[in-house]
């Protein structure tokens, strides 16, 4: 069964632009894909831990010589990683907080970039683990960061997502902005109006 896992971590609940816009992919993913199964992961819930030395240090002792607390300390890690090796597709929805991604979203990053797990170090340097998955990456920002805009050296949410999914493995990328959400809080623009570009795209790559 092909399975979708989806990612939201917008604090905003019913408010958020991106959250419509994950429900969004996910209902045309499952049009597209009867059968297949779509797993929510709302990073805002899970009150993942802040990394620190110890679990760096666990991290890094090899799995059979690990202390039980050493093991239980990873168990988060090693459990969002089962996440991510089992599923077939990732979306994301990504608000802009100060010019780069929610905090919630980092703190998940941190647990789930593992040497050994999602990337190795060989001869020929780094190279991500998490090869043959396709991300779809859903951004909603009050400002508007498009290529050859005046603030778009200021987005550092699509190139930071990019790399650092591409060092993970995850090369096939496609990014869908919904800038200027600014707009709605203002009332230049209703919010229909606003979404319907950015939902059509959505529609049309979920259903490939
Ligand atoms: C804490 C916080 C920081 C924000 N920082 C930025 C920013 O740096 N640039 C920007 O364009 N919008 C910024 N915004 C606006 C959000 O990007 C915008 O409201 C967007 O719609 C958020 O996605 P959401 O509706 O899914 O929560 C910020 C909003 C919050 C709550």
């Amino acid at each position: 069964m092909v399975t979708l896992l989806k990612f939201d971590s917008s604090p905003m609940g019913e408010r958020s632009i991106s959250r419509k816009l994950t429900e969004k992919f996910a209902k045309s993913w499952l049009h597209a894909h009867p059968g297949g199964k779509v797993i929510e992961r709302d990073l805002t819930t899970l009150n993942l831990p802040v990394v620190n030395g110890f679990w760096v240090g666990a991290a890094y002792t090899p799995e059979e010589a690990r202390t039980p607390e050493q093991s239980a300390t990873l168990a988060t890690s090693d459990s969002l990683i089962a996440d991510l090796q089992q599923a077939d597709e990732y979306v994301f929805g990504v608000p802009m907080h100060n010019f780069g991604i929610p905090s919630t979203l980092k703190l998940w990053i941190d647990q789930i970039a593992r040497a050994g797990k999602t990337f190795s170090y060989g001869p020929d340097g780094p190279k991500g683990l998490l090869t043959g998955k396709k991300a779809t990456l859903l951004l909603a920002s009050g400002g508007v960061y498009s290529e050859g805009t005046v603030m778009a050296s200021f987005d550092f949410v699509a190139p930071y997502l990019r790399a650092v999914f591409g060092f993970l493995g995850i090369t096939d990328i496609t990014i869908i902005a919904a800038g200027g959400t600014a707009q709605l809080m203002s009332g230049k623009v209703d919010p229909e109006t606003f979404l319907a570009p950015s939902l059509e795209k959505i529609h049309s790559h979920a259903s490939i």
